[in-house]
């Protein structure tokens, strides 16, 4: 079965947060200056009530599902969540977003159940400007570690993620560049969003994708590739001396609204339509009324089937008033 929104985009991708804590504090998204609340165990999704979600969802039309935080390889059995959302049959994709600090020892847990690929964040491969970028938190040599750990596991088409913050990481531009070519692994830049209320971001400090292409192709021809598949969200070039690709996640100044195919969970069990919700839908609390998963589907279904988001499309009119209400952090809501 396959359920469509108002703009007739299709349900394909469920990201599925795990855990809202983590142990980074990057700047653009939990500020090292301030205390955070986390979610309680009970109040999280158990290990069956993740597994069961991700069902109701394929049954749905979800065909790639993506585990995300918080820092998902904080939660203690995730191995279990893995394995259980593995094996379900219809299921085409199970990936994980991570930033690498405790990938070093988890790498094998992942493959042995059933990831298939990684993500990794990493916003600076220098040692003072990556601590100050994740809140002084972990060291960019645990992270490489994480890194070369995937890669030895046998983990293909590992991606890097690195958002540009102006004043702050442009430095890093060639510098990662060169590190994700040396390891094969396809770096993308991501436009500083205004995700969440309390990452201080204004207009000034997002570098467009435009100006990273500009300064990578200045050392490195590039040729543009066509989508890999319906909804992509990076915009991929190859480098054209063969060494691999390079691609630009740029919801800022190129909005990719009009294919977005993505359900996000929270790990307290809500459903949010888009990244900048300010509220989702309870679906935990109808699971342990022990409601049954038609009901649970004829839940997500009437929720998705409303959906009209399109928020980075309408950034730049949205921007010209103050907000009226506070939207959900991503580390709550999954990224
Ligand atoms: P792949 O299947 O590996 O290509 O996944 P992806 O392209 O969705 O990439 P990933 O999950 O790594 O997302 C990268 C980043 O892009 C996220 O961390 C967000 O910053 C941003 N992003 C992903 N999905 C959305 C979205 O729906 N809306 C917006 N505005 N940004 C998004
Ligand atoms: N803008 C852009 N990307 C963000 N991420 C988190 N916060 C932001 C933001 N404000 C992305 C980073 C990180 C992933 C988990 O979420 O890419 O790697
Ligand atoms: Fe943690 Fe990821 Fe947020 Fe950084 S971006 S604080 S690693 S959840
Ligand atoms: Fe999807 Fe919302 Fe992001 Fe647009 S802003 S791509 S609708 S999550």
């Amino acid at each position: 079965m396959e359920i469509f929104d108002k703009f007739t985009r299709p349900m394909r991708d469920l990201r599925l947060s795990v855990i809202d804590a983590c142990n980074f504090r990057c700047l653009y998204c939990m500020p090292p200056d301030r205390d955070y609340d986390f979610f309680k165990k009970n109040e999280m999704l158990s290990v069956n009530e993740a597994i069961r979600l991700s069902e109701i969802f394929v049954q749905l039309g979800v065909r790639r599902i993506r585990l995300t935080g918080g820092e998902p390889l904080l939660r203690k059995d995730l191995d279990q969540i893995i394995a259980g959302i593995a094996k379900i049959p219809e299921l085409e994709d199970l990936a994980i977003t991570t930033n690498a600090s405790l990938l070093a020892d988890k790498a094998q847990m992942l493959k042995d159940n059933g990831v298939k690929r990684l993500t990794i964040s990493l916003d600076a491969i220098d040692p003072d400007l990556f601590k100050q970028m994740s809140g002084g938190r972990s060291s960019v040599d645990q992270v490489i570690k994480g890194i070369d750990a995937a890669l030895n596991c046998g983990f293909s088409n590992t991606k890097l993620n690195c958002v540009i913050e102006k004043g702050l990481n442009e430095s890093q531009i060639i510098p990662l560049t060169e590190f994700a070519r040396e390891r094969q692994l396809k770096l993308r830049f991501i436009e500083f969003m205004d995700v969440g209320n309390c990452n201080q971001w204004n207009l000034e400090k997002v570098v467009p994708s435009a100006e990273v292409k500009k300064i990578i192709s200045a050392k490195w021809h590039l040729t543009e590739l066509e989508p890999k598949f319906y909804g992509e969200v990076a915009k991929a070039y190859q480098f054209e001396d063969g060494q691999g690709e390079i691609g630009f996640i740029s919801s800022v100044t190129q909005a990719f609204c009009k294919d977005c195919t993505r359900a996000r969970i929270s790990s307290d069990g809500k459903l949010y339509t888009c990244l900048f919700c300010a509220r989702g839908t309870d679906l935990l609390s109808p699971m342990r009324q022990d409601q049954d998963d038609s009901e649970i589907a004829k839940l997500i279904k009437n929720v998705w089937e409303k959906r009209t988001n399109r928020y980075s499309e309408e950034r730049m009119d949205a921007l010209k008033h103050p907000r009226q209400h506070d939207i959900v952090e991503m580390f709550k809501m999954g990224g």
